[in-house]
Order: structure tokens, then C-alpha cells, then sequence
């Protein structure tokens, strides 16, 4: 079976690995893929969001399966696209339908669905420059720290949390009339502000049945101690050692299952991954966000741990049968820590040769590509995030410590990491 997999970075790469491990994998490709992906499929260079462009690859190269990595294509409608062209009935496409997408596209859509379907989350109401004074007094009734939420795809970058009232007002008023993260930010989502432990939880599910995934913890600042800018993640844990059981049934009941009955009750197709971003706050599960795809670098500790034939797994959710899946995860820790560009998040420099990758113990770590390029036999940075290196062992501090190691082969120039990942979790 040829299978396509949409997306260029760690997430795509570790995807694409699984996926490459099993038997029923014929011809894998990867678009655009990265120097990573490279080693074990085919790139092509082809942009996700180009549908017509990815149509005509899935006819030349018969694809059988679809795997739509990033929001971007998904939340552009690329699953509706294909559904309403005959030719395409028999492509498996895992990734969710435009109304399913919403759920990440619009983050005033996703309040009005947990509220629709009694999914605990924070109190939140949502504004437009219309009513921009209602907004400031609203802000009023709440405590700081305020949260200020674009309602639209903002790259990570649009959600701003101040201590201050008038400087949460003076934002609330550039977001709605100063375009401050440009379209994304014309209706503002404000909320409460929720006190507690971040983590997330990832699910597969074909719109009825579901599997719930390892469960994970990303570290989203740049700096140690989870200071300055935020990033798209700088390593992650999974499983997190704070979900114990008797949470993670919590989520189960309180979250999952009325996130699925939610989707099927709304008439949503819905045959893709769902990546909750919770709260823990005391001993309750809240939800932060939903985003309709897996989180980057969340795959890279998710996808190591799971046993069972990934291809397999998304046959059974295309043909909605993933009741009849067996899933079965590592009992190991995984551990990733993401190697960066120096200035990333903000101006950073690409091309720099990255020294070292055949030198790396690949019994020890599995390097995951994120932005990488192959030119003329040599590897380059090609984006802020460079490669992921990811470890399995019998506990997260060992994970830990094997890739700390490992990282000690490579080198490019102005390379960083975070040398705190876990820091936290003691
Ligand atoms: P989001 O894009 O909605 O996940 O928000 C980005 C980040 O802002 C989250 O990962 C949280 O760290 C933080 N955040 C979002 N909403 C809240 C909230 N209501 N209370 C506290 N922190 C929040
Ligand atoms: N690591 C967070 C995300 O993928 O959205």
C-alpha cells in the first residue's frame, strides 16, 4: 500500500517512521520532508496546501492512504476537497473534515462546542471591534492574569497572558483594531485564567470509536525554568508522571468521550487525531485547546512508544472500525529534546552544516528531522527547530539522560537546547 504523508517536520518524520516499520507499507513518501524523512521514504516537493497539486500526486503515485500532518491543509478544507471528487472515494485520508477542523481553526468554535457538550474548560467570552467596550468590561470582572486568545490560526503565537488590567485592555483593543496577529485576531477569545499543570492528551478516533494515545508533556519556552518567548516546543515526556490512573479516567470520562459523542452528535467526519491540550487544576482535567492533529514535538515521544502496526491502526479509522483495533504501547518512558537554532524563536540562520549525525549511538536515541535540508550529501539546519532526539528508557530521567548524551555528538553553529527538559516533574 503507498501511503503520502503531508508535513516536513519532527512530527511528520516520526509518523513517517512507524508508518515505514510496517509490513503493509509499500511506497512511502513524504511532501515536503526534510533530510530525516529522506533516509527512509521518498520527498516530494510539493506544498500541502496546493490541493490540485497534491491530487495529481495521489493518482501518479497511487496512493492508498493520506496522512495530513500540520493544521494548515486541514483547516484550508483538503479532506472536504478530496471527498467531493469521485475519483479520490477509495483514498483513506486521516485527518478530520473542515467542520471538524474548526475545533483548531476557531477557538471561539471550540468553546461553543464544549460548552454544547459539557466539557469542563475555562469561562470565556468573545468579542469583535463591534463591541470592543464590551470586551474592557468584561476584562473588569476578571482577575489577572488575563488571557487574551486570537480566534483564528495564529501559529502558536496568539494567545497573550497579562498580569496587568490596562495593558490586557491596550492589547485587547491592537488585537481587535491593529490587526496585531493580522486576520486571526479580529474576534479575541478572553477567559479565565486557569492555575495549574499543563499536559496533553492524544487520541485517535474514526468519529464513533476511539483509542486514546500516550498522553505527553510539552516545554513550550525557550528558556530554562520556563522562562521567555514561547516556541513551538523545546522537548517533551511521555507518559507524564502526574496523569496517574485515577486522572487519566477523569479525562476519559469528563473529556474524551464527550469530546467523540460531541463530534458524532454534530454530524462531524471526523477520522483523524485529536490532540487535547488540558490543565490540570487540583485533581480536574480542563481544557485549554483542541487541535486536530498531533502535536510537534509530542509525536516524537507518542509515535516511539506505540507497538501496534501504525498502518494498520489508520486503515481500521478510515474505515471507521477502530473498535476493532488492538493498541498497544510501550510500558518505556520516551524523552525528546529539540535542538534549535540560536535566536529561534525570533531571527534565526539557516544552512549551517550539522556536524556529527553519523556519530550519534542510534541504539540509544532516534534522531528525528524537523527542519533539515540535504544538499550536495551534506545535512543543513533549515529552520528554527532542527532535529528532535528522542529516547526510550525505563523511566523519563534515564530517557533523559541517554539523549542529553547522545547530543554531545552534535554540533552545528549556534546550536541550543534546553538543558532543564523535565524539570518540573520531581
Ligand atoms: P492555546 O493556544 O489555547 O493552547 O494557548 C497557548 C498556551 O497559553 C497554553 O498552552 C497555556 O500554556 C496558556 N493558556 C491558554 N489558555 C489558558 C488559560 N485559560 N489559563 C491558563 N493558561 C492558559
Ligand atoms: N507542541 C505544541 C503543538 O504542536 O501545538
Amino acid at each position: 500500500m503507498n501511503i503520502l504523508v503531508l508535513g516536513g517536520g519532527g512530527r511528520e518524520h516520526a509518523i513517517a517512521q512507524k508508518l515505514a516499520e510496517s509490513a503493509q507499507c509499500d511506497q512511502l513518501f513524504v511532501a515536503p520532508g526534510n533530510a530525516g524523512t529522506a533516509q527512509i521514504a521518498q520527498n516530494l516537493n510539493l506544498n500541502p496546501t496546493d490541493f490540485d497539486a497534491v491530487a495529481k500526486t495521489v493518482k501518479d503515485k497511487q496512493i492508498k492512504i493520506l496522512v495530513v500532518g500540520p493544521e494548515a491543509p486541514l483547516v484550508a478544507g483538503i479532506k472536504d476537497f478530496f471527498d467531493k471528487n469521485e475519483d479520490f472515494n477509495n483514498l483513506m485520508i486521516i485527518g478530520p473534515s473542515l467542520k471538524g477542523a474548526e475545533l483548531e481553526g476557531s477557538k471561539e468554535r471550540a468553546k461553543i462546542f464544549m460548552e454544547s457538550h459539557n466539557i469542563p474548560t475555562a469561562a470565556y467570552q468573545s468579542f469583535t471591534a463591534d463591541n470592543l467596550d464590551d470586551g474592557k468590561l468584561f476584562l473588569d470582572t476578571l482577575k489577572p492574569p488575563y488571557v487574551l486568545k486570537a480566534d483564528g490560526l495564529a501559529g502558536g503565537k496568539g494567545v497573550l497572558i497579562l498580569k496587568d488590567l490596562d495593558e490586557a485592555k491596550i492589547e485587547l483593543t491592537n488585537m481587535l483594531t491593529e490587526n496585531k496577529f493580522g486576520a486571526a485576531s479580529q474576534r479575541v477569545v478572553i477567559e479565565e485564567f486557569l492555575d495549574g499543570i499543563e499536559l496533553s492528551v492524544f487520541v485517535l478516533t474514526d468519529g464513533k470509536n476511539y483509542l486514546t494515545l500516550p498522553n505527553a508533556k510539552d516545554y513550550k519556552r525557550i528558556g530554562e525554568g520556563d522562562t521567555g518567548l514561547n516556541t513551538g516546543g523545546m522537548g517533551a515526556i511521555s507518559p507524564v508522571p502526574f496523569a496517574d490512573e485515577k486522572f487519566m479516567q477523569k479525562v476519559e470520562t469528563k473529556i474524551i468521550q464527550p469530546t467523540i459523542k460531541g463530534l458524532q452528535k454534530e454530524n462531524i467526519d471526523y477520522k483523524g487525531f485529536v490532540f487535547i491540550g488540558l490543565m490540570k487544576v487540583g485533581d480536574e482535567p480542563f481544557v485549554v485547546e483542541y487541535n486536530v492533529r498531533m502535536g510537534d514535538p509530542e509525536t516524537e515521544v507518542v509515535m516511539p512508544r506505540i507497538e501496534s502496526d501504525l498502518v494498520e491502526l489508520f486503515k481500521l479509522t478510515a474505515q471507521q472500525q477502530l473498535d476493532k483495533a488492538e493498541l498497544k504501547i510501550s510500558s518505556q518512558s520516551a524523552a525528546t529534546v529539540m535542538l534549535v537554532s540560536g535566536g529561534y524563536p525570533e531571527k534565526y540562520q539557516k544552512g549551517k552544516v550539522i556536524q556529527g549525525l553519523t556519530n550519534v549511538d542510534t541504539n540509544e536515541v532516534t534522531l528525528f528531522h524537523a527542519g533539515t535540508q540535504l544538499e550536495n550529501n551534506q545535512v543543513l539546519t533549515n529552520g528554527g527547530r532542527v532535529i528532535a532526539v528522542t529516547a526510550l528508557a525505563d523511566n523519563y530521567k534515564k530517557a533523559l539522560e541517554k539523549s542529553y548524551t547522545q547530543i554531545k555528538n552534535l554540533c552545528f553553529e549556534d546550536l541550543y537546547f534546553r538543558k532543564d527538559i523535565g524539570f518540573d516533574l520531581n
